[in-house]
């Protein structure tokens, strides 16, 4: 049986003042009228229904998770007591899973990412999970053209193709020779240039065992930590265990501790539109400029104004005149305005408003 990990602990400050503790990123609808974590979960549909939908993020954003996400049940909305990074956070959904299915196959994905279309992405899981059918102890990874040597992604580097059963459905599959997480921006202009790596998408296919076994064979003490809390599932102190065993795990993603190493990795180029939607600039890819070549979400009224992107709450007007390239964010209690040069600063702010209270 086919389940889905929605990962949404993430803090996403770069979108800041839009973005809060209780708001993050992933709660946004910075593409549409759906939030983004409500199009990852409606992209799934045709294939994992919200029964067998598990969303894992931080204990304090459950609640506002659940308000968006209401055909969800609530013990598929899985808090976790502390920020531990991806690896424990897919430990923890797996041994859940496990629990209840010895045999499931489990895609994990990012709950921050715009994609398209939703039939492109099921057909894109659907080949994966044959590709894991036929192998299941491989993990199947899926690719992304890159277009410029990121050092904020992944890098998957594509080896022989493989022959499966659903090459017939014209996705194109191949053996991964390498796996390199994060590379510096050297490395990442030779990889580009070497024409044979993909980014990595932040979406995973495997069987709920096979990545237990693999964080239990390269992480061992997270998996014991792991392990205390699956024994206690369905105990009356499973909430004190959880708590316990989480916050005493070492946190570190997925792609350190586990991806980097297993060396069964199947690569899908993805057959889908991807953007990971990073920061404030990227709105411009995912909306249709005005003639001016601003991106505006809300009402704006701009007078020799250029290349901007405006974002407002609704109810509010933003009017600027004779501005070029800025970056002005209006929410009811905080205001951001930047050249769209210094995006990048937008997290140095957010730290300098937490340290002041
Ligand atoms: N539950 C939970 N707990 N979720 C988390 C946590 C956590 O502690 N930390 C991050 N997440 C969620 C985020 O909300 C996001 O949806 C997803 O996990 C990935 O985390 P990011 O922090 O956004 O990872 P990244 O962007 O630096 O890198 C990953 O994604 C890239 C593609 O966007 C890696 O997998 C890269 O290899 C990949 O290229
Ligand atoms: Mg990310």
């Amino acid at each position: 049986m086919l389940y889905a990990v929605i990962m949404a602990g993430g803090s996403g400050t770069r979108f800041w003042p839009a973005s809060r503790t209780l708001r993050p990123k992933q709660l946004l609808a910075l593409s549409g009228q759906r939030t983004m974590i409500q199009s990852t979960s409606d992209r799934l549909a045709g294939l994992v229904p919200p029964e067998r939908q598990l969303i894992v993020t931080n204990k304090v954003l459950v609640d506002p998770i659940a308000e968006q996400l209401p055909s969800h049940p609530a013990e598929n909305l899985i808090g976790e007591p502390a920020k531990r990074d991806t690896a424990p956070c897919i430990g923890l959904a797996a041994a859940l899973i496990a629990h209840q299915d010895p045999d499931a196959i489990m895609a994990v994905m990012p709950s921050d990412h715009v994609i398209g279309t939703d039939e492109q992405f099921c057909s894109a899981i659907s080949a994966a999970e044959q590709l894991v059918i036929e192998d299941p102890e491989r993990i199947v990874t899926f690719g992304i053209k890159p277009t410029y040597p990121a050092e904020s992604f992944g890098y998957i580097q594509r080896g022989p193709a493989i022959e499966s059963g659903e090459s017939a459905s014209g996705i194109k599959a191949y053996q991964v020779d390498q796996f390199r997480e994060k590379p510096n921006r050297e490395t990442a202009t030779q990889y580009l240039q070497s024409g044979d790596f993909y980014w990595n998408s932040g979406i995973f296919l495997w069987r709920a065992s096979v990545i237990l076994d693999a964080i239990k064979a390269n992480q061992p003490t997270m998996y014991s930590h792991i392990q205390n809390i699956a024994d206690a599932i369905g105990s009356p102190d499973y909430d004190a265990v959880l708590e316990k065993e989480f916050c005493a795990i070492e946190g570190t993603s997925i792609d350190y501790a586990v991806m980097e190493s297993y060396s069964n990795v199947a690569v899908i180029e993805a057959p889908f539109q991807w953007d990971d939607v990073g920061s404030w600039q990227s709105l411009g890819r995912l909306h249709e400029a005005d003639a001016d070549g601003n991106t505006v979400v809300g009402d704006h009224l701009g007078i020799d104004t250029t290349g901007s992107i405006l974002f407002g709450e609704s109810g509010h007007t933003i009017v600027t005149i004779g501005v070029e390239d800025l970056i002005v964010v209006q929410t009811k209690d905080a205001t951001l305005v930047a050249p769209k040069s210094a995006e990048e600063r937008v997290r140095e702010a957010v730290k300098r408003l937490k340290e002041s209270g």
